[in-house]
């Protein structure tokens, strides 16, 4: 049994990482673990000379990625949320996919899992992932969520900015509660005079949101890991 990870956090040792990991981990299978960030798969460029061969004609780093994607028997995917959509470097590899979905549905069947780290729209990202997996034939064992760092938290000048993640998702800015102040209650606390795009001001209680400290988000990715070894051992 062979399971790819691949992650398109450019993030060092991100919490996308850490749960594409244990999901492939919980497997138990031989498995490998590539970051999209240190290798070069450009987007698709829609030559659709794919369509009889099924293998892309760019000449980057897909050429032996999706050969190892084609090889394993299962792959978890995990993005990073950016402006509400999967990050760029996710987007390009799952662009790429689309060599192996014509004539031959050469994915058909695959197993997937799907990671999507966020602040407040990461489910938007794990919906957009699922259904462009999907179209590609594979089945979707398992997709998890989960609320990650925001990036204000680090930046070191998240507290006095205008323009934090906290703000632009607020009540004030969208009109809908995006759970922000749920999501980050003990890590984050807005003070009285915070106004989303006019003052910023908060407090951050504790730095870094790491998603090794929350038992039931590792519970859930070594869940899926599980059951993605039940399915490949029934079969
Ligand atoms: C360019 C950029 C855009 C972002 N946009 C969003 C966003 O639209 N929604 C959101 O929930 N988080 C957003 N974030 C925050 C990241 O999703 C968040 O920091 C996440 O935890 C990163 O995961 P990682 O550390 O595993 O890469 C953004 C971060 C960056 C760098």
């Amino acid at each position: 049994m062979k399971v790819i990870g691949i992650s398109g956090s450019p993030t060092e040792d991100s919490n996308t990482d850490t749960l594409i990991k244990a999901i492939v981990d919980a497997t138990g299978a031989d498995n490998e673990f590539v970051k999209l960030s240190d290798i070069e798969v450009g987007p698709c460029i829609a030559c659709m000379k794919c369509v009889y061969t099924n293998e892309c004609v760019l000449n980057d780093d897909f050429k032996w990625l999706s050969k190892k994607v084609m090889d394993a028997d299962a792959i978890v995917i995990g993005s990073p949320t950016y402006y509400g959509a999967a990050s760029a470097f996710t987007k390009a590899f799952i662009e790429r996919l689309y060599s192996k979905r014509h004539v031959k549905l050469q994915a058909g069947g695959k197993l997937v899992a799907t990671v999507a780290l966020g602040i407040a729209a990461e489910s938007m990202v794990s919906e957009w992932m699922g259904n462009a997996l999907r179209a590609g034939g594979m089945e979707i064992v398992g997709s998890m969520t989960a609320k990650g760092t925001p990036c204000c938290f680090v930046c070191g000048v998240g507290e006095s900015c205008h323009y934090p993640v906290w703000n632009a998702y607020s009540k004030e800015m969208t009109g809908m509660d995006l759970g922000i102040e749920a999501a980050y209650e003990g890590y984050l606390e807005l003070l009285p005079d915070n106004k989303p795009y006019e003052h910023g001001s908060a407090k951050i209680l504790k730095e870094y949101r790491s998603v090794k400290d929350e038992p039931d988000v590792m519970a859930e990715a070594e869940r899926i890991g599980k059951l993605i070894r039940e399915k490949l051992q029934s079969v």
